[in-house]
């Protein structure tokens, strides 16, 4: 097994306006537009790269100019890329950000939702032994539940990313997850599909720490989940005892404070430093890791932008 972290998911050309507020519905605003390369799978596949581990993207792309997009982008970063080719336009995704840096996105699927299965496990196999695999939700929930099932199955850490927020996450699906990452609205979701609590996204950073250990032990009994909470950090809850027997803890880990100009990204830059960091140095305890992409994270808040935005270390 290698130091290397395998990303499996979407790829979208972003078209980004930067507006002063986010519109209502009715409004007609004036704003500044461009594009740029963006995606869940592909930010975090970027990411995972800037900070240091070797890299492997598995996706699907359309037959123009945003799939050679971005094939020169994996060129250019170093990302093994295996593209599966899909009879649909590549993934787009229009994005508003107001003068906070808070953003509002519309995803158009496109090449993403015709990743199947087959293609994405054989891909994984073709690749030199990935020590983390790490998934998302922008692409079919049964590709993205044979992924973490072959990463299981060949030794690999699973870490899904449940983004964005999808009510029908099957428990199948966790039962083959090691590291979970939700933000907070996809937290709330996942425990209200699960039966396990009913509870507003914005309540969740302020609620104690055994509460929130405790959902986050019936959502994964299993597994690590973490809890970005943007600004204030996030929150970890580990198995109640680790692989050697030890009791293990929740805790939290604060953000170090950033000059926020787009938020667009902070997520994927959070996943894809938390897995580069874990296949790199796996022996490290995994707060150190938890350190690493929370400060990784900030800083890409830092920068306009979704995948070009992704910090170099
Ligand atoms: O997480 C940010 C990303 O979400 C954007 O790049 C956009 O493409 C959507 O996938």
């Amino acid at each position: 097994m290698t130091g290397t972290v395998a990303v499996v998911g979407s790829f979208n050309v972003d078209h980004v306006w930067r507006v002063d507020a986010l519109p209502v519905p009715g409004a007609t605003l004036a704003g500044s537009y461009s594009t740029g390369p963006g995606g869940k799978g592909f930010n975090q596949a970027v990411a995972a790269r800037r900070s240091g581990a070797a890299t492997v993207f598995v996706c699907a792309l359309g037959n123009d100019a945003g799939a050679h997009q971005a094939r020169a982008l994996c060129d250019t970063d170093g990302i093994e890329l295996h593209a599966a080719r899909a009879d649909a336009p590549t993934g787009t995704a229009g994005i508003y950000v107001d003068a906070k840096g808070t953003n509002t996105i519309v995803i158009g699927a496109g090449a993403n939702a015709a990743l199947d299965p087959a293609f994405a496990c054989k891909a994984l196999a073709g690749a030199d032994g990935p020590r983390v695999v790490l998934a998302q939700l922008e692409t079919p929930m049964e590709t993205v539940a044979a992924v973490l099932a072959w990463a299981m199955a060949s030794g690999a850490l699973a870490v899904l990313n449940p983004a964005p927020a999808n009510a029908d996450v099957p428990v199948r699906l966790l039962e083959c997850t090691g590291v979970l990452t939700p933000n907070e609205t996809e937290f709330a979701a996942l425990l209200a599909t699960h039966g396990i609590a009913d509870i507003a996204p914005d309540r969740v950073p302020a609620l104690d720490d055994a509460r929130l250990h405790a959902w986050c032990r019936a959502l994964l009994p299993r597994g690590t989940v973490v809890i970005t909470l943007g600004a204030a950090g996030c929150f970890v809850s580990h198995p109640d005892t680790d692989a050697k027997g030890d009791a293990c803890a929740a805790y939290r880990v604060p953000a170090p404070s950033a000059r926020v100009v787009d938020t667009t990204g902070a997520g994927d830059a959070f996943s894809g430093s938390l897995c580069s960091s874990l296949a790199r140095t796996p022996v490290a305890p995994f707060r150190t890791h938890v350190e690493f992409a929370t400060a990784y994270a900030a800083r890409s808040t830092e920068a306009f932008g979704a995948a070009l935005a992704m910090p170099r270390t």
